[in-house]
């Protein structure tokens, strides 16, 4: 019997055959519990010898098959782990990175610049009201200068901002006539343009605004001089030519000396060694009026940029389209700027 059960146990390969082993001798049905229910009929002597034998015989038999069970538990536990190794040395799968859009990366730049000159950021809405886009800036209904800025009505009151000049006329109001304000105005911006390598129906422009008492004219080509530098390098060189907007006076242009001759003229700046970058001036009277300023008492200057233009002259890029098209290897050439 003992031999018998210690062969099927080393034979047992699972828990399942295992158990059946089990069950079978030492069971309640099993030949071990059978001779033990049968000792009534044993003589007195035999008695205790049976008894003791059929109990060694049982424990061995249950050891046994402890010790079975651990080893199969064992086997199960090896298997599993080597079914689950991970080869560290494998070389991993390539993460696809993105980049940031050169677009973003130039906004984020002229921010820097002017943050680094004691700038705030403002925003506005991109839906604006005629009064904001137009009134407040000095340009009445009849002003032809509206013409100028064909622009998308939604309602007869109603547009998409032509510039960011509003969020400045915005950022007065809320100063209840207090100075200064020191603001730079980033966002999109839609005039009703024929797209082309130079014109997009929806751009990005970034305007300025500075109010307080004592500011004048040397100010803004300061802060605009610096902002050359640092955008174009230090050799960078502005100059500012007469113009005219209805909300500054007196009004300019701004050229930027050529960086790509270095003024030596070329096909850039079509031999003239200067490039214009931004519109700018005094803040007209009237407009700080109408935004509740005292005239008399504060004085301010505007500037206002494509910024567009202003990376594509950075980085030599000839279509404004590839800005807006998504093209992955116009995109991926600024993944290491
Ligand atoms: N708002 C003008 C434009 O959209 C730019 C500008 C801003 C010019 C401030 C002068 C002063 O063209």
């Amino acid at each position: 019997l003992k031999d018998t059960a210690l062969t099927e146990i080393e034979q047992a390969n699972s828990k399942q055959e295992l158990n059946q082993v089990k069950v079978k001798y030492l069971g309640k049905k099993g030949p071990i519990t059978e001779i033990l229910r049968g000792m009534g009929s044993l003589s007195k002597e035999e008695r205790p010898l049976i008894g003791k034998l059929a109990n060694e015989i049982r424990e061995e038999i249950a050891k046994l098959i402890n010790e079975k069970e651990e080893t199969i538990a064992q086997k199960a536990l090896e298997e599993r782990l080597k079914q689950e190794t991970i080869d560290v040395t494998l070389p991993g799968k390539k993460v696809l990175k993105g980049n940031r859009h050169p677009l973003t990366r130039v906004i984020e730049e002229i921010e820097d610049i002017f943050i680094g000159m004691g700038f705030e950021i403002a925003e506005g809405p991109e839906v604006e009201s005629d009064y904001y886009n137009f009134e407040a800036l000095n340009l009445p209904k009849e002003h032809p200068a509206r013409d100028m800025q064909d622009s998308f009505y939604i309602t007869e009151e109603v547009l998409m901002r032509t510039h960011t000049s509003p969020v400045q006329i915005r950022t007065m109001k809320s100063k209840n006539g207090i100075g200064p304000v020191k603001i730079i105005c980033p966002g999109k911006v839609y005039r009703r343009d024929d797209d082309d390598a130079t014109h997009s129906h929806q751009f990005t422009q970034i305007e300025g605004l500075v109010v307080d008492e004592h500011i004048t004219m040397s100010d803004l080509k300061g802060v605009l001089l610096n902002f050359a530098k640092k955008m174009y390098g230090e050799k960078a060189k502005i100059r500012l030519r007469p113009s005219f907007f209805p909300f500054t006076e007196p009004s300019a242009e701004v050229d930027v000396s050529c960086m790509m001759c270095g003024g030596e003229g070329c096909r850039v700046c079509k031999n003239t060694g200067w490039i214009e970058i931004l519109g700018a001036g005094m803040v007209h009277p009237r407009v700080l009026e109408m935004s509740g300023f005292d005239p008399e008492r504060y004085t301010g200057f505007a500037f206002g940029m494509g910024v567009e233009r202003i990376a594509m002259l950075k980085y030599g890029i000839e279509d404004i389209r590839h800005f807006y098209t998504n093209d992955l290897r116009f995109l991926e050439q600024f993944k290491r700027m």
